[in-house]
C-alpha cells in the first residue's frame, strides 16, 4: 500500500476545456491547455490520494496514476463528476464552457444562399456550483478557479461566496500573462480567513503548493 499525506483519500479533479457541438464536425471551446488541471492531478496523487480525473479534450495527456474519465461537454462532465461522488476533496479546475450551441445539428450545417446559421445558445450547468451546493454527500472540501481578465481579487471572492466553495484560486488570464495555454501561473488562494498571494511559479509549483495545502487541511 502507498502511503503519503493523502492515502486513503479521494479526491476529483476536473480539467481541460469542454467542447460543445454545433454540428457533427464543428464546435464552440476555449483556450484551456489542461495543464494546471494536470499538474494538480499529478500533485495529489503523489501524496497518496485516490484520483478520479475527469478531463476533457485538453492538449496536455493526463498524469499517470489516476483513474481518468474522458467527456467532450459540459452536460457529460458533470455527469462523470456525479458518477464520481462521494469524495473527500473535489477541485474544479476545468474551463467548462459557459453556454451550448441549444439545438445541436446532428447533420453538417450547409452553406446557403439564405445567409448565415443563427446559433442559438443555452445555460450550462454550472458543475461548481452544483457539487458545492449540495445537502447530502458534499465533499469536505471543495477547490474551485477563477480565471479572470480584471478585478481579479473582488470576481473571485464574489465567486467563492456565489457559487458556495471552500477555496478558490484565482488567476489573471489576460493574454500579455501568457498564463492560459503557458507553463507558468500566478494564483491568489481566496478562503473564508483572506487572501493569499502567491508569487509567479510553474503550474507543476502551483499544484504541488495547492496539493500540500490540501493535504494540511485535512490532517
Ligand atoms: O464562473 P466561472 O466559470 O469563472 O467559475 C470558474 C470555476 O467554476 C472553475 O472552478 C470551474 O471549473 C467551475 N465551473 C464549473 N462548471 C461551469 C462553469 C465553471 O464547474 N459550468
Amino acid at each position: 500500500l502507498g502511503g503519503g499525506p493523502l492515502a486513503g483519500k479521494r479526491v476529483l479533479v476536473t480539467s481541460g476545456p469542454t467542447h460543445e457541438p454545433i454540428d457533427p464536425v464543428r464546435y464552440i471551446a476555449n483556450r484551456s491547455s489542461g495543464a494546471q488541471g494536470a499538474a494538480l492531478g499529478a500533485a495529489l496523487a503523489g501524496l497518496g490520494a485516490e484520483v478520479v480525473f475527469v478531463t476533457g479534450p485538453a492538449d496536455v495527456p493526463p498524469p499517470a496514476g489516476v483513474q481518468v474519465v474522458k467527456v467532450q461537454t459540459a452536460q457529460q462532465m458533470l455527469q462523470a463528476v456525479q458518477a464520481a461522488l462521494p469524495c473527500d476533496v473535489a477541485v474544479f479546475a476545468a474551463a467548462v464552457a459557459d453556454w451550448r450551441v441549444a439545438s445541436a445539428s446532428d447533420r453538417k450545417l450547409k452553406k446557403t444562399k439564405d445567409g448565415m446559421p443563427k446559433l442559438e445558445f443555452a445555460e450550462n450547468p454550472d458543475i461548481l456550483a452544483t457539487v458545492s451546493q449540495m445537502t447530502e454527500g458534499r465533499p469536505g472540501l471543495i477547490v474551485g478557479f477563477a480565471a479572470e481578465t480584471n478585478d481579479v481579487i473582488a470576481h473571485a471572492t464574489a465567486k467563492r461566496k456565489r457559487k458556495g466553495c471552500d477555496w478558490i484560486v484565482a488567476n489573471d488570464v489576460s493574454p500579455e500573462t501568457g498564463i492560459m495555454g503557458g507553463s507558468e501561473n500566478a494564483v491568489h488562494l481566496i478562503s473564508d480567513t483572506g487572501v493569499e498571494d502567491w508569487p509567479r511559479m510553474g503550474k507543476d509549483a502551483v499544484a504541488q503548493k495547492l496539493a500540500a495545502r490540501i493535504a494540511a487541511a485535512l490532517s
